[in-house]
């Protein structure tokens, strides 16, 4: 199970805030899992990107059915990549129609979303199936903040990266991103994301060998 893209959260129907996110690095790590032979299902937000060949979509546009589609397409899955940009806020309240222009400022009170990858955390345990890993998006210090959520989130592994980079990252065909897990940090220099992808795919599989059971 791949996420990828951003999700949106609607203000009124015209209106809403979300995350930049293009979708490259989960629709090429879907792509390659799919090449590898896997069974893929691809959880996306709205993305301009083409369906990558022998993946199943679950297209989605909110948090909430972000959530739900992940959950129901994790319960069977061996691994399960987070490179969504999940909105981390949404609005308390989604008013029907569009919200009035006055002259004044607008207000609106925002509400936490669901965070999907801490729950699947959560509800694995101490089992390892299935394998989990996720992405952190950072502007400081990227391995140090990436390697926080590995331990809070309960994840296998996290791919963080430099989002201040101006020649790797949003809307780029390119990444550069450190590797982390329990065993260790690892660079991986500037190169395509579909590279990328191959590097994240390579370390699940080695997370999936039956010596871990
Ligand atoms: O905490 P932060 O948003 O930096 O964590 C990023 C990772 O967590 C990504 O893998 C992202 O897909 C996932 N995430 C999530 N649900 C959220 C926010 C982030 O699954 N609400």
């Amino acid at each position: 199970v791949v996420s990828a893209g951003p999700t949106l959260e609607d203000i009124d129907d015209v209106r809403f805030i979300g995350n930049r996110s293009s979708g490259r690095m989960g629709y090429a790590v879907a792509g390659e899992a799919a090449r590898r032979g896997a069974r893929v299902v691809l959880v996306s937000g709205p993305t301009a990107l083409d369906v990558p060949p022998g993946v199943e979509m679950v297209r989605v546009r909110s948090a909430l059915e972000m959530h739900e589609a992940v959950r129901v397409a994790a319960a069977d899955a061996d691994i399960v990549v987070m490179a969504a940009a999940v909105a981390d806020y949404m609005p308390q309240t989604r008013v029907d129609g569009k919200i009035e222009k006055t002259p004044g400022p607008l207000e609106l009170r925002l509400v936490r979303t669901p965070d999907i990858l801490l729950e699947l955390g959560k509800a694995r345990g101490t089992g390892v199936r299935p394998v989990l890993i996720g992405f952190a998006a950072e502007s400081g210090d990227a391995e140090a903040r990436g390697r926080e959520k590995l331990t809070r989130k309960g994840v296998d592994l996290m791919v963080a990266n430099d989002i201040s980079r101006s020649d790797a990252g949003f809307d780029s065909e390119m990444n550069a991103a450190t590797l982390i897990s329990t065993a260790g940090s690892e660079a991986f220099p500037l190169g395509p994301k579909t590279a990328l992808a191959g590097a994240i795919l390579d370390r699940a599989e080695a997370l999936l060998q039956p010596s871990r059971q």
